[in-house]
């Protein structure tokens, strides 16, 4: 045993994964580069590639593309408690409280065998997009609405938010999303879950423990405080100024930096493009502006570049979705990810118990009240 502390883990490997690698700036998933992906693939061939280790071919991919429509809805029970929480609850505790009872409601949920978790995956992927949708729309005193056998996951996802099927610009942007989000590697989030797994305790128990750390503003909740950075900025002629008084501040630029990547994030570069492109055709180029000068003006400043929660800010807030729904949609990408790395966990599972360098106080006794 080293007595070495490595703080956060960083740099520290503590597991061998087939899944998605991080290399200088490359990510693929399963091998592939996520350019390709992002460019090609839909988010039904993502999540099959993410789980079985290959593309599927046609059967397969037209099969998994029917079970996950078909499951694209709020099971009843936990549906009444979407209408119970109060309509100002922050949406990924929402995820997470409906997690749990997506657990209590679900046919296999004593069951932790590969066949009965291979049929959770279908089950839970779909619905925490159902969820968050639903959760949306009864907040907005709106009804949950239906999937379509018409659309693909990235078209239903779009239509079970809005209540109308999506344009093709706003399909291929969702689509784009699911796929840039959907793993990387050993993250906190994707950690968090496989030391739950770890345990041997069960898939929504991991996953409701990967969408609290996902909830985190140094992790998946970057994407929604960029948003609300640019609102507070206002217009591009104020970025400078208030970049000057944050760095001065010693606070961090949201949707900047990476503990990995310290030479761009190769997910940014596809955000961006969609963007300029949805700010374009949404008529608010102001904000992609803003969010370019930001971008020049840290990397001269602080040389650090931006990474998957950047530009999906601007990208989501164009699409219409609403800041706080930012980190569940990453949620609902990544619980693709997280899953893969639960199967990975429980085929050649080892606990994950680290250990701590002590640096409390030693030879201590006990001493009466009246002595203290
Ligand atoms: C995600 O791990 C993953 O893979 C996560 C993720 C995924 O797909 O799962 O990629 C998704 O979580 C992306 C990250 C989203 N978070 C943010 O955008 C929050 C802002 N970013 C920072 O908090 C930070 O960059 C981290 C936490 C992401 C990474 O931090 P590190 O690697 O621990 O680096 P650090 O905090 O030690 O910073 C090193 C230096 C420091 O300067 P000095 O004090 O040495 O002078 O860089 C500075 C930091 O102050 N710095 C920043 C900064 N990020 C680093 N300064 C200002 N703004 C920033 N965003």
């Amino acid at each position: 045993m080293t007595d070495e502390v490595q703080s956060g883990l960083a740099g520290v490997i503590s597991h061998r994964s087939a899944i998605s690698s991080i290399i200088g700036a490359t990510l693929t998933y399963r091998g592939i580069n996520i350019d390709e992906l992002a460019e090609n693939a839909t988010f039904e061939e993502v999540v099959a590639l993410l789980w079985n280790g290959e593309l599927p071919r046609r059967p397969a991919l037209e099969s998994l593309a029917k079970d996950l429509q078909k499951e694209l809805r709020v099971p009843p029970g936990v549906l009444k408690v979407l209408r119970d929480v109060p309509k100002d609850s922050d949406p990924m505790r929402v995820l997470q409280l409906a997690m749990c009872a997506l657990g209590l409601h679900d046919p296999d949920r004593d069951d932790n065998s590969l066949e009965a978790n291979r049929r959770k995956a279908v089950r839970i992927t779909s619905q925490l997009s159902a969820v968050t949708c639903a959760f949306h729309r009864i907040r907005t005193g709106k009804e949950p609405a239906e999937a379509s056998v018409e659309l693909g996951f990235a078209g239903n996802f779009f239509r079970l938010l809005n209540g109308r099927n999506p344009q093709p610009v706003e399909e291929e942007a969702v689509n784009k999303a699911l796929i840039l989000h959907a793993d990387h590697e050993l993250n906190a989030s994707t950690f968090a879950a496989r030391v739950t797994a770890s345990t041997l305790s069960d898939m929504h128990s991991s996953l409701s423990a990967a969408i609290g750390t996902l909830k985190g503003p140094l992790h998946g909740g970057a994407n929604r405080a960029v948003m609300e950075t640019l609102q507070k900025i206002g217009s591009p002629d104020k970025v400078a100024a208030w970049l000057e008084k944050t760095l001065a501040n010693k606070e961090k630029v949201m949707g900047f930096g990476h503990r990995v990547y310290k030479n761009g994030d190769p997910r940014a570069k596809h955000l961006k493009v969609l963007s300029r492109k949805l700010c374009e055709l949404t008529g608010q180029p102001h904000w992609y502006e803003m969010s370019e000068k930001l971008e020049r003006l840290v990397f001269e400043k602080k040389g650090i570049l931006p990474n998957v929660d950047f530009y999906s800010a601007t990208s989501y807030w164009c699409l219409g979705i609403p800041p706080d729904l930012y980190t569940p949609i990453f949620a609902c990408s990544r619980v693709a990810g997280w899953i893969a790395h639960l199967f990975e966990q429980y085929a050649d599972n080892d606990l994950i118990r680290p250990r701590a360098l002590y640096t409390g106080p030693r030879e201590a006794h006990w001493t009466p009240l009246e002595r203290r």
